[in-house]
């Protein structure tokens, strides 16, 4: 078990209100409701408007963060954005956020995990936290990746969707909720699923869909079910807390078969897991907090609960983290 300081002491989430459903993707492509429904759960998603950004997105949902929770970030001491998907390459969607949200004495940094981003964002804010550096530090998991979305290529248009989630974490002596954590990267598969950005060659190797996500979905898919349910036992294994007694497990909402895949083999209940997938897709590093603010608007989320959280995605990465619900 870890010994933290830290604690997350609010919650916010925001989602464009521009809809594409699974009709709306059969007009696009040759597609239909039945088949991804089937292969991935995903009934609709949320698309930003042109000029609505990733930095738009972290607002509003640090925005909804503080009207819920009567909180104010004008004293947070670090902002980390994860995210695939910035405004620009540089500032930093982080920088641009202080800016807005008008907070005047902060650190502000971007952090790239794909659609483990945000499971690492709260692992570093725990160091910064528990190290002393850190107070109050914003995490927020934000995206707008229909702006990388090849809207012809059938295979990833179906999946994606943009949104944001937004934590406080925060010091405190008493109220630790951070339990443990397990992370890892597996470089070699990157070509998996990639964005192109400077280069077009990865380990060597050429590719293809310049500025666009491309996946190979099987091998993602593969590598998927076989490394998350080993790195839950791999957070479990630092604590003497069992799966049993897990109150929700909050997997990346990727695509419903993959999470029905990672429950049958870890035998967990998937009624005991939290999943954004459905209404907004797969929003990558902002799935995990989408749906821990359902969880918690839901009233399913209660103090005390014991919560395993899961992200994987490009990299290939993964990030798991134990957390006790302690608001
Ligand atoms: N609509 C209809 N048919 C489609 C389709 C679509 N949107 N996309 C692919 N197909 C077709 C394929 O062309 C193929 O046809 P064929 O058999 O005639 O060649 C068939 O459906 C099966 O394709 P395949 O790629 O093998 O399907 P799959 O069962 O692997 O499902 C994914 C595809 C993408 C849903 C699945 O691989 C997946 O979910 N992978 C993980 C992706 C992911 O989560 N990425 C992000 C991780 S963070």
């Amino acid at each position: 078990m870890i010994c933290s300081k830290a604690q997350i002491t609010a919650v916010g989430a925001y989602v464009p209100e521009k809809r594409l459903t699974n009709e709306d993707l059969e007009r696009m492509v040759d597609t239909n409701n039945e088949w991804i429904i089937k292969r991935t759960g995903i009934k609709e998603r949320r698309i930003a408007d042109e000029q609505e950004f990733t930095s738009d997105i972290c607002v509003k949902a640090v925005e909804n963060l503080i009207k819920k929770y009567d909180k104010s970030v004008h004293d947070v001491d670090m902002i980390i954005v994860c995210t695939m998907t910035p405004d620009f390459k540089t500032p930093s969607v982080a920088a641009l956020v202080q800016a807005k949200l008008g907070i005047p004495h902060t650190g502000a940094i971007d952090l790239n995990a794909a659609c483990a981003g945000f499971t690492y964002g709260l692992h570093v804010a725990n160091g910064l936290i528990t190290s002393g550096l850190n107070k109050k530090i914003l995490v927020i998991g934000a995206e707008t990746m229909s702006k990388i979305t090849d809207f012809n290529d059938r295979t990833t248009c179906i999946l994606f969707g943009d949104g944001g989630g937004a934590v406080l974490v925060e010091y405190s002596e008493q109220k630790s909720g951070f339990l443990s954590s397990h992370l890892g990267s597996k470089g070699e598969l990157g070509k998996n699923l990639y964005c192109t950005n400077l280069s077009d060659r990865i380990n060597g190797e050429s590719l293809t869909g310049l500025g666009n996500i491309v996946q190979n979905g099987r091998e993602v898919y593969k590598w998927a079910v076989n490394t998350v349910p080993k790195g839950m036992l791999s957070v479990l294994e630092k604590t003497d807390i069992s799966l049993q007694e897990i109150d929700w497990f909050i997997p990346h909402s990727a695509n419903l078969r993959i999470i029905e895949s990672i429950c049958e083999r870890s035998e967990f209940p998937i009624e005991k897991t939290l999943k954004s997938l459905v209404e907004y897709g797969n929003t990558s590093a902002a799935t995990i907090p989408l749906a821990l603010d359902k969880g918690l608007t839901e009233g399913k989320v209660k103090q005390g609960d014991k919560i395993l959280l899961y992200g994987f995605g490009g990299g290939l990465s993964h990030a798991g983290l134990l957390l006790e619900w302690t608001v």
